[in-house]
């Protein structure tokens, strides 16, 4: 043999397996050399190592119900792609739990990108399947996986089953709110809520709704990165299992093509996406995520923006009847043909020519599907001809209040009339003004009052909790009224409904915010017809207010450039809602090398 192909005793393709991402000891030779020793302590032969390798990033956690069944599903991806001639190797990346990750989740989401993005980078492997399901995980994946560049293929854990309470049906976690809603104004009592505790999350998996991670399994299946069946099998379900042997398969395709998600994502992939956001209803989160996702992808960053989300809702429907913006569950979707059958209704309204993860177009995929979706009810999915909503359930809106936009999932409005209205600000500082004063029995607060809570922005909290749903007040909820104009720099969890105004941007905890300087009582305009955000209040008080608050908020701004760790790292780094709330040095155009 000669010295400098060195290869032990098989040879192996100089593309593939051991040779991806040789580290640098002196020469390539020696470098494969001690490769081989190490790998070969895990009892790896010649033949195995002759193999394309598949990576598998376990997100298991003790910590996260949404993941409970990452192990099984690893066993069925490994069958997958042992079954093809590959060879699985599963590797661990942090785990993100919505409900056990303080501050929030997603002040984790991008260092769970920062994470997977390394460690594909790190590892000598041709393709890599990621694990996710929970809110955050599945947009950090896409996001490091983006920026990595090497072959990846997103796997869903999916999402749990509806529990029972006195015959109706109840999941996690539009009913958490409803019903903490009427216990809160007194309808329910603690022995009633407590029974409901116990029903709301009946099964492991992700929330059974059309929350954030139902969203994101929907939209990854949309950007064509996995089969459609992938986006709303139960977590609990034998298809789910089966979902992950079939990735396994196309992870083996994958690696030997070398296709990679810079070369499968293109803008039509991501009007496909939204396109689907809007017609599912889906969550506000899933804007900041798309953007971030896209910001990643040297083509597409600023190209994807707030306008494209407003452009395709104006044409899209809303076409799905689940819970939040309407009535049902993530296994009715399901066992009404899921994606597969939402797809051919949206058909017209789809950019078919883009690719999918096993190099078909979109469709091909759907003329392939389209008998085996013609018997299904249309009540869960809608034909276009008769909508729930009949435009834009999510909508930007711009104005002196939100210079650089705001969105506002218009279909989960409670009452409608509140998507034009004016009223008197009711103004919260921060969260701990909230629930300091929110059901002091003396507020000054009318049904027509706007609540406004300031400081729950990228930066202000920092990580933009969910705070968004602005709860109504004690004494209002108690005389009977569920809904109310609320805004917002925060988000809101995509299981919430209401008439909610978020991600109002720029934020109130930058010096030059206009929504920082709202006064309780300025009167504020929400038009939805012209898209408008307005404070009625002139431009040189507006700009006063500004420059006095520029010089009280001078310290704060020095104190975040001193700050130690990753949240000193999140503060100094992390962008705006309408870019994605990314850290802008990992998006594609925020490095100059
Ligand atoms: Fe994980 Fe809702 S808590 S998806
Ligand atoms: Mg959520």
């Amino acid at each position: 043999m000669d010295s400098n192909d060195y290869d032990l005793a098989t040879p192996i393709t100089s593309t593939t397996g051991l040779r991806q991402g040789l580290a640098s000891y002196g020469d390539p030779h020696f470098s494969l050399f001690l490769r081989k020793v190490f790998i070969k302590a895990l009892g790896y032969s010649e033949d195995a190592l002759s193999r394309p390798i598949v990576g598998i990033i376990n997100t298991f956690s003790g910590f996260n119900p949404c993941h409970a069944n990452v192990p099984q599903l690893i066993e069925a991806a490994k069958r997958g792609v042992q079954l093809n001639g590959g060879l699985a190797i599963e590797f661990p990346t942090i785990s993100v739990a919505e409900s056990f990750s303080s501050p929030t989740s997603m002040f984790l989401r991008n260092l769970m990108s920062m994470d997977t993005e390394e460690m594909i980078r790190a590892q000598p492997l041709d393709a890599c399947i990621m694990i996710g399901g929970c809110d955050k995980t599945a947009p950090a994946q896409l996001m490091g996986g983006i920026s990595a560049n090497k072959p990846i293929l997103p796997l869903i854990t999916g999402p749990m089953l509806p529990g029972s309470h006195r015959g109706q049906r109840l999941g996690a976690c539009t009913d958490c709110r409803n019903n903490w809603a009427a216990f809160r104004a007194g309808e329910i009592d603690v022995e009633e809520i407590s029974a409901i505790n116990e029903e709301l999350a009946p099964t492991i998996g992700t929330c059974g709704v059309m929350g954030t991670a139902s969203t994101m399994a929907c939209v990854t299946a949309a950007l064509g990165m996995m089969p459609l069946r992938g986006a709303s099998a139960p977590a609990v379900s034998s298809a789910r299992l089966r979902i992950a042997e079939e990735t396994g398969a196309n992870a083996v395709t994958l690696a030997k093509s070398q296709r990679k998600p810079q070369e499968i994502l293109t803008k039509e992939s991501f009007w496909n996406a939204i396109t689907v956001l809007q017609a599912i209803g889906g969550s506000t989160n899933a804007v900041v995520h798309l953007l971030a996702i896209a910001n990643r992808h040297p083509d597409l960053q600023g190209v994807i923006t707030l306008d494209t989300f407003e452009e395709i809702g104006r044409k899209t429907p809303l076409l799905i009847d689940l819970k939040p913006s309407g009535n049902n569950y993530m296994d009715d979707f399901h066992n009404a043909g899921g994606m597969m059958a939402l797809l051919q209704v949206l058909r017209p309204l789809l950019h078919l020519s883009a690719v999918t993860i096993t190099g078909q177009s979109l469709g091909e995929v759907l003329d392939a599907g389209q008998s085996k979706t013609l018997s299904f009810s249309q009540n869960i999915i809608r034909p276009l001809s008769d909508p729930l909503f009949p435009a834009s359930s999510l909508a930007v809106l711009r104005g002196n209040l939100a210079p650089d936009g705001a969105v506002l999932k218009a279909s989960a409005s409670k009452y409608k009339h509140l998507l034009a209205h004016s009223g008197p600000a009711v103004v919260f500082e921060n969260s701990a003004d909230l629930a300091r004063r929110i059901d002091d029995p003396d507020l000054q607060v009318t049904k027509d009052s706007v609540l406004i809570l300031k400081n729950i922005g990228p930066v202000g909290n920092p990580g933009m909790p969910e705070a968004g749903m602005i709860p109504i007040p004690k004494k209002l909820g108690e005389a009977g009224i569920k809904d109310m104009l609320r805004l917002s720099d925060g988000r809101m969890s995509g299981t919430a409904g209401g008439t909610i105004i978020l991600h109002i941007s720029p934020e109130a905890a930058l010096p030059e915010s206009p929504f920082g300087v709202v006064e309780t009582g300025d009167l504020v305009v929400c038009d939805i017809e012209s898209r408008k955000l307005h404070l009625e209040v002139s431009d040189e008080v507006l700009q006063s207010r500004i420059g006095k608050r520029k010089q009280l908020l001078a310290g704060e701004v020095q104190i975040r450039k001193q700050r130690r760790g990753y949240r000193g790292l999140y503060e100094r780094s992390v962008n705006q809602a309408q870019e994605g709330a990314d850290f802008d040095f990992l998006t594609a155009g925020g490095a100059t090398v």
